[in-house]
């Protein structure tokens, strides 16, 4: 039986619960909240697992052999540092935090220990992302453009820049990690970003809520992609367009359809990619074969890089290197 922990007491906390649920192999055993109150209230729902205010008391206690870290951007404080030092492996949501410095400093951490990580970029699971891989390979890529268009969520600390990082390094890094994934790394990024409608409303709004942003991959091909959080709740439009030698490709969260002259072929998802995500994880802690794992601690610090980037280029108005961001 695999014993997991988890730090957060929030939606995603919530939501990987329900998703571990389906694993027969794994027990949830604790949760770390922001206050014991918290914490208490969140693990009443479970009676088999316990509330703690520290991590160091929830290592102490449990015989933990897996942590997943769902807090919001700011909150990392010094979680992942301590799972290494207790060689706990952990999957992280993304995005990995706010502060360069200190994503740098847990990158290199894990590096020089050969810690076992995941990172919350589930989309790369979804089995019709493989099949959007392999359509690729059979063709000449053209254009590419990406967009994450939605609402504000509610969470408070989404809406404040210093919290969040803001659009772009909240919600838009899928698209950015999926565009990395698919086509290659990327060598600069040119951002803009506007205020335009939130804060006018609430005047606690410090994040851009429409951004243009034009990516030059290493391969030479150029990648535009939008965002925005001006829409109600229930409207949004999140996906990839590609544009070949041969075929118009479109994926959506749950759709891929490949449009040709002659043809059109439809491929609807079938598996719940943040199953696989975590099948593949907890695999990993079982048997220690990390092959399964399509996004770990590295890679999930090269999509960060791509954010860092941008928010440069929105304050010094020129593409940025991704190489200007210190390895
Ligand atoms: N991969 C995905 O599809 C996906 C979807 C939603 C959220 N997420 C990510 O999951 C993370 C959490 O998001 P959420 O929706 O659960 O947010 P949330 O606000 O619902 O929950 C965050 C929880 O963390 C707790 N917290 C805050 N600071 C803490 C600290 N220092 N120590 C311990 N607990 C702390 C809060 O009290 C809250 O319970 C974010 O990074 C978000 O981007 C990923």
């Amino acid at each position: 039986m695999v014993k997991v922990g988890f730090i957060g007491t929030g939606g995603f906390t919530r939501h990987h619960v329900n998703i571990l649920s389906e694993l027969d192999n794994v027990h949830v055993v604790g949760f770390v909240g922001s206050s014991q109150k918290k914490a208490d209230a969140f693990a009443q729902q479970y009676p088999e697992a316990s509330g703690y205010d520290s991590l160091e008391v929830m290592i102490t206690r449990e015989q933990l052999d897996a942590v997943y870290i769902c807090v919001p951007p700011m909150g990392h404080e010094n979680y992942e540092e301590i799972l290494i030092e207790h060689n706990i492996p952990f999957l992280v949501e993304k995005p990995l935090g706010v502060k360069e410095e200190t994503v740098r400093e847990i990158k290199q951490k894990v590096k020089d220990t050969n810690h076992l990580t995941s990172v919350g970029y589930h989309f790369r699971y979804a089995d019709i992302i493989a099949t959007f891989k392999e359509l690729l390979k059979e063709q000449k890529v053209g254009a590419v453009s990406g967009k994450w268009m939605g609402s504000m969520p509610g969470v408070y600390w989404w809406k404040n820049q210093e919290q969040s990082g803001g659009q772009f390094n909240e919600q838009t890094t899928h698209i950015v990690d999926l565009i990395r994934y698919l086509f290659g790394e990327i060598q600069s990024v040119y951002a803009q970003e506007v205020n335009a409608v939130t804060a006018k409303a609430d005047p606690s709004v410090t994040v851009a809520d429409v951004g243009l942003f034009i990516l030059t991959l290493e391969n030479g091909l150029i990648v535009q992609i939008s965002n925005t959080s001006v829409m109600p709740d229930g409207l949004g439009d999140v996906g990839i367009q590609v544009y070949t030698d041969t075929s118009m490709i479109e994926w959506k969260m749950g759709h891929l359809e490949m449009k040709k002259v002659d043809k059109v072929e439809r491929f609807i998802a079938k598996k719940n990619p943040y199953l696989s995500e975590s099948k593949a994880f907890i695999h990993a802690v079982e048997t220690g074969d990390r092959s399964k794992i399509l996004s770990d601690y590295e890679e999930g610090w090269r999509s960060f890089k791509v954010a860092l980037a941008a928010e440069k280029s929105v304050t010094e108005k020129r593409a940025v290197p991704i190489s200007e961001i210190v390895e």
